[in-house]
């Protein structure tokens, strides 16, 4: 039996991760829930997977939660305190990190400083501090695995491969619902419009960076870190079926993919089982149900962010901890209709082009630039919102 904390776990990723463990209960125990401010949805969690703590970033909304499971044995955290205590709860073996940005970069080093294996969706934190948190993973001997599905899909490619035998690894992208849109569509786009993800149920957040390609930028950094590749070994192809996860080259030109139909149950519950593989309970298309596949390069000014992306990445250190932010900003703010969706990349260029990184040595590195940065973009957004 397994213990698992669940961060996030209202979220996407979580309901989805609480779903494989109701499909075996035998295998699972979960001992901990953490969420953001949703306590109406983490009350009905608690009841019916029974963890010994419950926690919500919100204090107010902590409270409301704690006077709601009175008697039923769950203790209560408020606060990102709470959720930090509940990512390293020493009655865990497994957490998985499934809160939704920087946010998440915390409890997922807490988890990892209290021995715990981590399977990874908050995928920003490894854009923030990918060297650290993986070094400080290896120093413990704790495995850091991935549940985004290209990585999952690498992951999986890269078992027991030497290093010398891999030309390239090559992560698809959907190309989001805006794929075919002129650029003069995307000025007014709507924010239903760039939600509406054409492959993947998705939180908004995501949504809407799969929709700029910032959440392929993204993943280029993730894949640096989980891989230890260069960047130059890491290319992006758009592939709108969303069937191959990812390919592996390697330097005899075999190209390996890894395919399915998109639903992240699968990657979440290798992330959950691994280092075995689980017969899933799941009814999924057949293969020969599978679309054409079709793959086409990124083309670079229908999508500015993965330039911008690759830039970060090369230039290292907090740089791309400033783009996290700036891009968490920036999307927020497209949310809230503050900023139109073009808007979006320009701000992250003016930020990104005003910083000076530093190498990362510590945490606080990364907290300072992340700070800096969500000052900058906020003022990059006034002068924009006000025009
Ligand atoms: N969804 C996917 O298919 C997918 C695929 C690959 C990777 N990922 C990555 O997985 C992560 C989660 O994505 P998602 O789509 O599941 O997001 P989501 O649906 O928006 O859920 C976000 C979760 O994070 C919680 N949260 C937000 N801020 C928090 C805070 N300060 N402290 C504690 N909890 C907080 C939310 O709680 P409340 O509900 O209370 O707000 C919610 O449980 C992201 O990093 C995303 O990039 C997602």
């Amino acid at each position: 039996m397994q213990k698992i904390v669940i961060l996030g776990s209202t979220g996407s990723i979580g309901k989805n991760a609480l779903n494989i463990v109701r499909c075996f209960p035998d295998q699972f125990q979960v001992v901990g829930l953490a969420a953001q401010s949703n306590y109406a949805l983490l009350e009905r969690q608690v009841k019916a997977f029974r963890p010994s703590v419950a926690s919500l970033a919100d204090k107010s909304a902590a409270a409301i939660l704690a006077k709601r499971l009175q008697g039923t044995g769950t203790e209560v955290l408020g606060g990102p305190e709470g959720v930090i205590e509940t990512a390293s709860l020493p009655a865990a073996d497994r957490v998985i990190s499934a809160i939704v940005g920087s946010a998440g970069l915390l409890p997922t080093l807490a988890a990892i400083y209290a021995n715990k294996t981590v399977a990874l969706a908050n995928k920003e934190t490894i854009v923030m501090a990918g060297e650290l948190v993986m070094r400080e993973a290896k120093s413990r001997n704790v495995a850091v695995l991935p549940v985004d599905s290209e990585h999952s899909a690498l992951f999986q490619l890269l078992e027991n491969r030497k290093s010398h035998e891999i030309k390239r690894v090559i992560l698809t992208a959907s190309g989001g619902p805006l794929l075919r849109l002129s650029e003069q569509k995307k000025k007014t786009i709507s924010q239903k419009e760039a939600l509406a993800h054409p492959t993947w149920k998705m939180g908004p957040k995501i949504s809407i960076d799969s929709a700029t390609l910032m959440n392929k930028g993204f993943e280029m950094i993730e894949a640096r870190w989980f891989f230890d590749l260069p960047e130059s070994q890491i290319d992006v192809v758009i592939h709108p079926q969303s069937i191959v996860h990812s390919f592996v080259e390697f330097v005899d030109r075999s190209l390996i993919a890894q395919m399915g139909f998109p639903d992240m149950r699968i990657p979440i519950a290798y992330a959950m089982f691994h280092p075995h593989r689980e017969s899933l309970p799941f009814k999924l298309p057949d293969l020969t149900a599978f679309p054409s596949l079709t793959f086409e390069p990124p083309k670079p000014k229908s999508f500015p962010l993965l330039t911008i992306a690759r830039e970060a990445l090369q230039t290292g250190g907090t740089m791309p901890a400033v783009l996290n932010r700036a891009n968490e900003s920036a999307v927020a703010a497209f949310l809230e209709k503050r900023i139109g969706f073009l808007d979006i990349h320009k701000i992250i260029r003016k930020v990104l082009d005003a910083y000076s990184p530093s190498p990362i040595n510590t945490v606080d590195d990364v907290l300072l630039a992340d700070r800096w940065a969500g000052l900058k973009t906020e003022r990059c957004i006034q002068t924009v919102s006000r025009k």
